[in-house]
């Protein structure tokens, strides 16, 4: 089994475990991501499919549920851990922390957890994998494909930020790398799916009333 085949099986086993009305809003959101990563690793001469695994289990500690706070992170590690895919594991970790000081802002319940997740990410350097998965998470809403704004006022709506200047700045620059990376600015790739995004309703909302799944 290839490591796309692997992916697409523990995704769908992650989607069986879930019988909540937000299930769909986490697939539509992962799958939205792992395309995003695909699209830009295959013009950018990364794998493609361990771009496209990124995108689509970066969410993947959510299978225990859509209130799962930051404890999905390492829930997702875990679980990828022990499925023997350590490279795809780490992007559980990485893709909620940029800089990865970011992760002192939250405390998760678990004191055990806390310090690994901590330990975790002040020794790790970030790859273009890990850069790639997190320009994807936000290029990737309830519905699928939509722009960083969208997304930014999405995650603002609902959780609020603590420095969103800074958090948007470092979006942006994310966008800007891998935009030089292939030549051309990233949302041209998907320009017409981010045209039909614009027009979808409010951010934060899926399907203007059900709340939007808490997965950034
Ligand atoms: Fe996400």
């Amino acid at each position: 089994m290839n490591i796309r085949e692997k992916g697409e099986e523990i995704f769908s086993w992650g989607a069986s475990q879930r019988t909540d009305d937000a299930v769909s809003a986490w697939k539509n959101h992962s799958l939205g991501a792992a395309r995003v990563a695909e699209a830009i690793a295959e013009k950018c001469g990364m794998d493609k499919d361990r771009a496209y695994v990124s995108g689509l289990l970066h969410d993947i500690g959510r299978y225990k549920g859509p209130h799962t706070g930051m404890e999905h992170t390492v829930d997702g590690y875990n679980l990828l851990m022990e499925k023997g895919m350590p490279e795809i594991a780490r992007i559980c970790l990485t893709h909620s922390f940029n800089p990865r000081e970011k992760v002192h802002e939250i405390t998760l319940d678990n004191p055990e957890q806390d310090k690994f997740l901590k330990d975790y990410m002040l020794k790790v350097e970030f790859d273009d994998y890990d850069l790639l998965a997190q320009l994807a998470d936000f290029m990737s809403g309830a519905h699928g494909v939509t722009t960083i704004e969208r997304r930014f006022c999405s995650v603002l709506w609902r959780h609020g930020l603590k420095e969103p200047r800074e958090d948007l700045l470092k979006l942006y620059e994310l966008k800007e790398y891998f935009s030089n990376k292939i030549g051309m600015d990233v949302y041209l790739l998907f320009i017409d799916e981010l045209k039909a995004s614009i027009l979808n309703g409010i951010p934060g909302k899926y399907n203007n009333k059900q709340s939007e799944e808490e997965d950034a």
